[in-house]
């Protein structure tokens, strides 16, 4: 199938190279003319492992190919995909949907024969009815059909994310478009994913309501390891104590930071906002939206009185700071409001990520980036185990710090606290 994909971020690149390895013919579509020229030749614009060997391999067999030429790629396609971002807007709790409308409206102008346009983008309840009217305004609606289709990818997993779905959810009110899709999909319908065929404002909420449904488990297991830390328990316990109940599961139930990336934080508010048009109080998320916002302030207290409350002058290291391992995104990682905090309070800071220097903390006073794990943890008072990166599992602490007066803030329980002890360190953990 030709297949076009309209914004080649995250979603549009992995997606697209998934389905050109899968035999289609892909365009994937950015307004960004860097971006373009970069992966044309080869360069990828984010971190995703196996991503690199994919895009070289499909682009030289010329089944994937990349273009800032929006009208002639929609022209060239039977499906078109808008994979745009739908940030939070400003002064708002709702999802920008600029993006969408405005790709929708250029769709409008490009329509020549008929073509199925879907919505992988996470888009609020109602945004397929709103592409469609938009879309009727200039062509005749014989000639297209508006669907969803919910990605559920995670970055730094994307790749097998996307091969080996959990499900494949298809939203649309016609019969013959849910067809054609679920045949593009069959690849992988063969090999185990489920497919869910619903209607279209269904599909839509299915994605919000998943992802709202993940929050919800990290925002509890973390308000338990806070009683756990009070009650001398260990929350790893609780984790896999409760995780073995089949209806419970055990996944996303790791007590750590407050969540971050670029799905969960926007569209927790992004569905509150959507029920409230609706008039319908979701109370439970709404709650969870405000404990995680109290999250990382709760752990700066902690590292205050790990320091014994001398915050100002104290070197600390920050290893990892992206908001999982895996994946260079750092939009609404919580490094994101405890770097600053720290650096205002007098605090030296050293961070170090497999993935770089992070242009987010240039202008922060005293913050710099090390270039390797020993360099970064080397003086240090403190470091702060934020990112879970394997890199950092089975660092030797000893090897790397002479003074018996480091302190390690585990903030993943990634450690043994037994064994860091036992170097002679200091350990604190997440609820325990
Ligand atoms: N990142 C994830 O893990 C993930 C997972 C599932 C769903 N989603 C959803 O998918 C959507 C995209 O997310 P993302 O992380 O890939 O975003 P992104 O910011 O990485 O990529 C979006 C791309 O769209 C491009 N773009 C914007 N307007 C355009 C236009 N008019 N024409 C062509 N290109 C245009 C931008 O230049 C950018 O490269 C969002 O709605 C997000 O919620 C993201």
């Amino acid at each position: 199938m030709k297949l076009c994909m309209i914004g080649t971020g995250y979603v549009g690149l992995v997606s697209g190279v998934c389905f050109s390895d899968l035999g289609n013919e892909v365009i994937c579509v950015d307004k960004d003319q860097d971006k373009i020229n970069n992966l044309k030749q080869g360069i990828i614009p984010i971190y995703e492992p196996g991503l690199e060997e994919l895009v070289l391999k499909n682009y030289k067999n010329k089944r994937l190919k990349f273009s800032t030429n929006l009208s002639n790629s929609i022209k060239k396609s039977d499906i078109v995909f808008i994979c745009v971002g739908t940030p939070t807007k400003k002064n708002s709790t709702g999802a920008d949907l600029s993006q969408i409308f405005s790709v929708a409206k250029e769709i409008s102008k490009s329509i020549n024969k008929f073509k199925i346009i879907i919505t992988k983008s996470t888009v609020p309840v109602t945004t397929g009815d709103e592409i469609e009217k938009i879309l009727s305004k200039k062509v005749n609606k014989n000639k297209f059909s508006v669907a969803s289709n919910p990605e559920f990818l995670r970055e730094g997993e994307a790749i097998r994310d996307f091969i080996y779905p959990d499900r494949v959810v298809i939203g649309s009110n016609d019969k013959k478009s849910a067809t054609k899709l679920r045949n593009l999909y069959s690849p992988l319908i063969s090999k185990g994913a489920k497919f869910i065929s619903t209607n279209r404002r269904a599909a839509e909420l299915i994605k919000y309501a998943s992802n709202a449904f993940l929050a919800t488990k990290i925002t509890f297991i973390n308000e338990i390891a806070n009683l756990c830390e009070k009650a001398q328990i260990d929350v790893e316990d609780i984790s896999i104590g409760i995780g073995l109940d089949k209806r419970i599961g055990s996944r996303f139930l790791r007590a750590g930071p407050a969540y971050g990336g670029s799905c969960f934080p926007k569209d927790t508010k992004a569905i509150v906002n959507t029920a409230d048009k609706f008039k319908i109080n979701l109370s439970v998320i709404k709650s969870v939206i405000n404990s995680n916002s109290l999250r990382s302030k709760l752990l700066l207290k902690k590292v205050n009185e790990i320091l014994n409350k001398k915050i100002r002058n104290k070197n600390i290291c920050f290893l990892g700071v992206t908001f999982k391992a895996n994946t260079d995104d750092m939009r609404d990682s919580s490094s994101l409001e405890m770097i600053p905090f720290l650096s205002k309070k007098g605090a030296q800071i050293k961070y170090y990520d497999p993935t770089g220097f992070k242009k987010e903390f240039s202008n922060l006073k005293n913050v710099n980036f090390a270039n390797s794990i020993g360099e970064a943890v080397k003086g240090s008072d403190l470091v702060i185990l934020h990112t879970e990166w394997n890199d950092f599992k089975s660092i030797n602490f000893k090897k790397l710090h002479s003074s018996k007066n480091l302190k390690i803030y585990d903030m993943r329980n990634i450690y043994s606290p037994l064994k860091i002890k036992s170097q002679g360190f200091k350990y604190f953990g997440i609820g325990r």
